[in-house]
């Protein structure tokens, strides 16, 4: 018990009760922790934390855990407008009824925590307004990368810093369909079908696939990053789906894997900054490349401490309980010491995100030509005219009329590589441009 500290406490209460909307994947997991680390919970924030109630959709599903059926009920009202509870978890997901519940509780006074990326993305703004208006805590540490501690870092251990990039792979879904290309060298349908088979991708797997879920999470780290809110209907999103066998075998060659990240950069020019989800072609040494199967990894580039790695599971139930009950924790002591709302929102500035045309990156260009004298030069001549500067080009040898051609360009604006590749396109002697892809050293 921290007994030498409770002269300072303002609490009077003999425990810390919390109501739980959504007893799902995560909601179960949380519940999980905190009934099997009991004793150990209270004595690390000096007092019990007791479960009034959790709302939940359908009363007769059978749950994940053991839990007294008279704590359920399917009126989330119960939750919010309870006096009684001084902490609400929101672990429904998606923005409507959450955001509502979120916003009605934040009303009633109740402390938040909540693992919903979609909601904090998009409608973080107003909530987190509403709850420092009200000096209240609304934690979300469970949103990004499940049981990976990032935004509390980013928030209490990295403050001091100006982060300078955050980069990572904050999608397991993609990474284990990215990973099992790469060892199998299957196709993506393939290992799409195979993921879902084993629930490592949803039926509909959209959010996932098309980027929007690491959207949602890059937009959240990089406001917190850049201290300004970073509309995530702003953030460049391109998926994995066009990415193929045979991208996947050529990166390999050139030292390269691909990963679907998300980038959060300062640029010169203080007002913009560049924020974006797309597939890449990393080198094999680099650390965030490590990072395979369901795994999530975050580098975090500080200007005094350098680069920071955080690396481990970035979903399920027990990891994303993890986050949220450490997030329960915090409220509790903050609770305690009369410190609610301590760390507010911390997005003070404005700053504009830079538009893909004009963000600088290498490049990876896979293409089908029609194997014939001068096709090299009359394509090299193109990117010369816009100013590409070619790193390497490797040719299969062909046994055909067509072959692949491969090039690696040095750092160029995205507008120059579309520019150059739009003319490539129309080129009788190209059969189709099959793909380009965005390369970080
Ligand atoms: N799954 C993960 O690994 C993971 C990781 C990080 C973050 N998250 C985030 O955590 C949140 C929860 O995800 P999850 O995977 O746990 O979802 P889930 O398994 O679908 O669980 C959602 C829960 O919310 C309940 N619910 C839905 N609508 C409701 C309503 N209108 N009123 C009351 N209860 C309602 C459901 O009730 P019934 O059970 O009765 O249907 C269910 O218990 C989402 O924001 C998600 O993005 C999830």
């Amino acid at each position: 018990m921290e007994s030498d500290k409770s002269q300072n406490r303002v609490w009077d209460k003999k425990q810390i009760t919390l109501g739980i909307l959504g007893l799902g994947v995560v909601g179960s997991g949380t519940v999980r922790l905190l009934m099997e680390n009991a004793a150990e919970i209270e004595r690390k924030i000096g007092l019990p934390i007791v479960i009034k109630k959790i709302a939940v959709r359908n009363l007769d599903k059978p749950r994940d855990v053991v839990v007294d059926r008279a704590l359920l009920t399917n009126d989330p009202c119960e939750v919010i407008d309870d006096p009684d509870i001084d902490i609400v978890c929101e672990l429904i997901g998606g923005v409507e009824p959450a955001r509502g519940y979120v916003l009605r509780a934040l009303k009633n006074g109740k402390q938040i925590v909540t693992a919903n990326k979609e909601m904090i993305a998009k409608e973080g703004q107003s909530l987190m307004e509403e709850a420092s208006r009200r000096g209240l805590d609304l934690q979300f540490e469970g949103s990004v990368a499940g049981g990976i501690p990032i935004i509390q870092p980013m928030k209490n251990a990295l403050a001091g810093n100006r982060i300078e990039q955050v980069m990572g792979i904050i999608n397991g879904t993609t990474n284990y369909i990215l990973t099992k290309m790469t060892r199998e060298g299957a196709d993506f349908g393939e290992v799409l079908k195979e993921a879902q088979a084993h629930g490592y991708a949803e039926t509909d797997p959209t959010s996932d696939i098309e980027g929007f879920d690491a959207q949602y999470k890059i937009a959240i780290l990089a406001s917190i990053a850049f201290t300004c809110r970073v509309p995530v209907n702003e953030v460049y999103c391109e998926g994995i789906t066009g990415i193929a066998a045979q991208d996947i075998a050529y990166a390999d060659e050139l030292g390269y894997v691909i990963k679907l990240l998300g980038v959060a950069k300062r640029t010169a020019d203080e007002n913009r900054v560049e924020v974006r989800v797309h597939p890449t072609l990393l080198p094999k040494t680099h650390p965030l490349a490590f990072a395979n199967d369901v795994y999530n990894a975050v580098q975090v580039k500080g200007s005094a401490v350098g680069d920071v790695v955080f690396y481990g599971r970035g979903a399920g139930s027990g990891p994303t309980g993890s986050a949220v009950v450490g997030d329960i924790m915090d409220v509790c002591r903050n609770l305690r010491y009369g410190a609610t709302g301590r760390i507010s929102c911390t997005c003070f500035e404005r700053r504009s995100i830079v538009p893909m045309d004009e963000v600088i990156t290498r490049h990876y260009i896979r293409m089908v030509v029609k194997d014939q004298p001068r096709v090299m030069a009359t394509i090299s001549k193109i990117f010369g005219d816009y100013e590409i500067n070619i790193a390497s080009m490797v040719q299969k040898e062909t046994f055909g009329t067509e072959t692949d051609i491969i090039w690696l360009m040095h750092e160029t604006p995205g507008k120059s590589v579309s520019g150059a590749l739009a003319i490539i396109r129309d080129l009788p002697i190209v059969v189709e441009v099959s793909n380009w892809i965005r390369v970080v050293d």
